[in-house]
């Protein structure tokens, strides 16, 4: 990804080959603010108080969080109490049980003196192999975009996505928004609504943003403009991120996904669900078993913006108490398809997946 004509990661280690640097993703777009994390105490800072998300880079903090814990207690009780409080720490993304246990299972059968750095060399090439994974992941994405626009020439294909699926979410290009990039840069007209994606407004901050650095023409809508673009037929296609994937294909992913699924089934407005194979969990059998992730409400009661001064600034909205679950389920009836470094798949081809 590129900020101001600089490549990044959103997450990279830090030249003491131990630390990490990400950004401060609560202070976008407003400021460029990278911190340095020290400890798995600071990882799991970050993860709950969403400095840093999206299901596969809050996955890569959590496990970097590991590999720092070892520095400090090689020792089977430090790797238990590590992974113990780390795994804790959201609980409805599957990707980061997935990457600690990914760390876990390489380290426990170590003698403890070659646990850490055997945990760092396991997770630098976890973050390599998300940026491959989401670069193949826009490949196959790409192909869906290039025959919408196949088959209306004349006009940019018009994509809807919620939430931030993009770069800030993973190591690098993002799930959802990778294909959107790669059609960009292959000069496919593309024109992206963006859903604010209340209540942290995920989409108003972040996608926007990244379409914004990545020169792609898009709109900022309220979350509840879609249905109506839909009608209208000004929406091509939608496509989302997502936190995982039951074995049944339900997906589960920001709340609001479920209603843009559903005005795009009665539109007949394909909808895709962009994801890394490993957040398909293929031992949850459906997206009623998922944890849904309860947050603070004042997200909810409350919002921040920049005051005339261009400071940071927290406004209350509401008298009253908030309610904040931050994930709901698409039944899988509602998903066109399923976009993956494996291919483009159907549900019974992603079933298909488990065995
Ligand atoms: O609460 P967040 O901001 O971590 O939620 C993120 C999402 O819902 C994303 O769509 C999902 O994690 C997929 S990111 C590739």
């Amino acid at each position: 990804m590129k900020i101001d004509g600089k490549s990044y990661r959103s997450i990279w280690l830090n030249e003491n080959g131990w630390s990490v640097h990400i950004f401060d993703q609560r202070d976008l777009p407003w400021k460029l603010n990278v911190v340095e994390l020290k400890s798995p105490e600071d990882c799991a800072v970050a993860i709950k108080e969403m400095w840093t998300r999206g299901a596969p880079l809050l996955a890569m903090t959590g496990a970097y969080g590991l590999a720092m814990a070892l520095r400090n207690d090689p020792s089977d009780a430090g790797l238990e109490a590590a992974y113990k409080m780390l795994v804790s720490t959201r609980p409805t993304a599957v990707n980061l049980k997935w990457a600690l246990d990914q760390v876990y299972g390489v380290v426990q059968p170590l003698t403890p003196v070659d646990r850490a750095e055997a945990a760092y060399a396991k997770v630098n090439a976890l973050c390599d192999e998300d940026v491959a994974t989401n670069r193949a992941i826009g490949e196959y994405g790409l192909t869906i975009i290039r025959e919408l626009h196949r088959q209306n020439p004349d006009r940019p294909v018009n994509i809807l996505t919620h939430c931030n699926a993009g770069w800030l979410a993973t190591v690098d290009y993002g799930t959802a928004t990778s294909p959107i990039y790669r059609a960009h840069d292959e000069s496919i007209p593309v024109h992206v609504w963006v859903d604010e994606t209340r209540p942290r407004n995920q989409g108003a901050l972040l996608t926007a943003y990244e379409l914004q650095q990545h020169g792609v023409p898009h709109h900022l809508i309220v979350d509840n403009a879609g249905g109506l673009l839909m009608q209208r037929g000004q929406v091509d296609m939608c496509i989302v991120g997502v936190d995982r994937v039951t074995r049944n294909g339900d997906a589960c992913n920001k709340i609001g996904t479920y209603l843009k699924a559903l005005a795009a089934f009665d539109n007949d407005v394909p909808f895709y669900v962009a994801l890394p194979m490993t957040t398909y969990d293929a031992d949850m059998p459906t997206g009623r078993d998922v944890p849904i992730e309860e947050r603070d409400a004042t997200e909810v009661t409350h919002i921040d913006g920049l005051d005339e001064n261009g400071e940071m600034k927290r406004v209350k909205l509401t008298l009253s108490p908030g309610g904040n679950l931050a994930f709901d389920i698409t039944p899988a009836k509602y998903v066109t398809g399923y976009v993956t470094e494996q291919g483009l798949m159907s549900r019974a081809e992603l079933i298909a997946k488990a065995g």
